[in-house]
């Protein structure tokens, strides 16, 4: 009877049931990774990867504008192997895919953004963009692996300071630098309830005590920005130069205004304006307006391969995924991070083939029917 013991069997198995881990061949989509992350990671750590800012009205609108696009096949057209190749100011690209700037990748994983590299390098040279916020140097970060790499930047007001880092990500081998102008102020209110917990960037295990960041905090080193920024920075920007957070067609033709190289349609992923729009939903008007002067990247809700195509279909010049390869690299390391972006790969060829497109050139809005509300 005592052998038999449900109590007994939990004492002497640490590893119960329920807490099974995946092995990484069973997960089929990158929403799978999802749970994994969550059951890996500490909660602080889950949750600033997680949460949207305010109400998180933003965080779901990124995901349900997905469901309002409908697919509209054409499937007689001779689409055996969709083709996927592109090329982004002058890399190459197997697939129109990225890897978004985030925060703190050591909090994730001990080998940080050196394993983010090596695993979207793995993933057929999938362009990672390193966040101004990485937790290693630039310099390790880009000796990691080979394949291409950006540097997202978040400026500082007297121009001369942006230099140092600007040279030194410039050195370090970046393609282009994307300068995030968006999340001037924000405030996370499932992390203020979680207020007693461990700081949400900080080592793994750390059992440090923080002070809850301010319910309303404002950035105030952000609220300098201003368009003339950017002719200060060109000066120190041998490489394409993008603004990220463009959410409006008139700041996308500011964009241009200021020469900038790109244009980065991007809400944060819901984590710096609550009620604001969709990506998906203000993408068409943005297209419509840079009129195909300079690429269109885009990101915020990007889960599926379907949802990859759907921004295509709408003009995005490629899409950038933000919590997708975290969870890859919060689960599994450097292969789940391969492991995750191989996945959306595939489901974007097989996106591609169920709606007869054999090529990227052959994907335009004729491919969807939006109902925005
Ligand atoms: C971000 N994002 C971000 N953006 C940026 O320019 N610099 C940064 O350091 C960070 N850090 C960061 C941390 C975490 C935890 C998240 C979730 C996001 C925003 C990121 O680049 C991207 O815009 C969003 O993540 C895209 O939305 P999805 O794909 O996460 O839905
Ligand atoms: C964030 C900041 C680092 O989204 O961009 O957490």
């Amino acid at each position: 009877m005592l052998a038999a013991s449900p109590i007994l069997k939990a004492q002497l198995d640490p590893f119960r049931e329920h807490n099974r881990i995946p092995k990484l061949d069973e997960l089929i989509t990158a929403l799978d990774f999802e749970p994994v992350f969550h059951a890996k990671l500490p909660r602080q750590v889950y949750n600033y990867t997680a949460y949207g800012v305010d109400g998180e009205f933003t965080l779901r609108r990124n995901r349900q504008a997905f469901d309002w696009v409908d697919l509209v096949p054409n499937v007689i057209s001779h689409a055996a192997t969709p083709a996927t190749a592109t090329e982004l100011f002058g890399t190459k690209m197997a697939y129109p895919i990225l890897v978004s700037p985030t925060a703190a990748h050591v909090a994730l994983h001990p080998e940080g953004e050196a394993a983010t590299r090596q695993g979207t390098t793995a993933a057929s040279n999938t362009p990672m963009i390193v966040s101004n916020v990485a937790s290693l140097p630039i310099e390790k970060i880009g000796a990691a692996a080979t394949g291409p790499f950006w540097f997202q930047l978040y400026a500082k007001e007297d121009p001369e300071l942006n230099r140092e880092t600007l040279d030194r990500a410039q050195a370090a081998g970046c393609r282009a630098v994307v300068v995030t102008i968006d999340q001037q102020a924000s405030a996370y209110e499932r992390e203020m309830h979680d207020r007693n917990l461990t700081p949400a960037s900080g080592r793994r295990g750390s059992t440090r005590e923080v002070k809850p960041r301010t319910p309303y905090r404002i950035r105030d080193f952000r609220l300098f920005q201003d368009w003339k920024l950017f002719a200060e920075l060109r000066k120190m920007v041998k490489v394409p130069l993008l603004a990220k957070g463009i959410v409006t067609a008139e700041d996308a033709l500011l964009c241009l205004e200021h020469g900038l190289d790109g244009v980065y349609v991007s809400n944060h992923g819901g984590r710096s304006l609550d009620y604001g729009p969709s990506t998906l939903e203000v993408l068409p008007e943005i297209v419509d307006a840079v009129k195909g002067r300079v690429p269109v990247l885009f990101d915020s809700g990007v889960r599926r391969g379907s949802d990859v195509l759907k921004a295509l279909a709408l003009g995005a010049s490629a899409v950038c995924l933000g919590r997708v390869p975290r969870w890859g690299l919060g689960a599994y390391g450097a292969p789940g991070v391969q492991r995750v972006l191989e996945i959306m790969q595939a489901e974007l060829v097989q996106a591609m083939a169920a709606t007869g497109c054999p090529s990227l050139a052959a994907i335009d809005r004729s491919l969807v029917r939006t109902d925005f509300p």
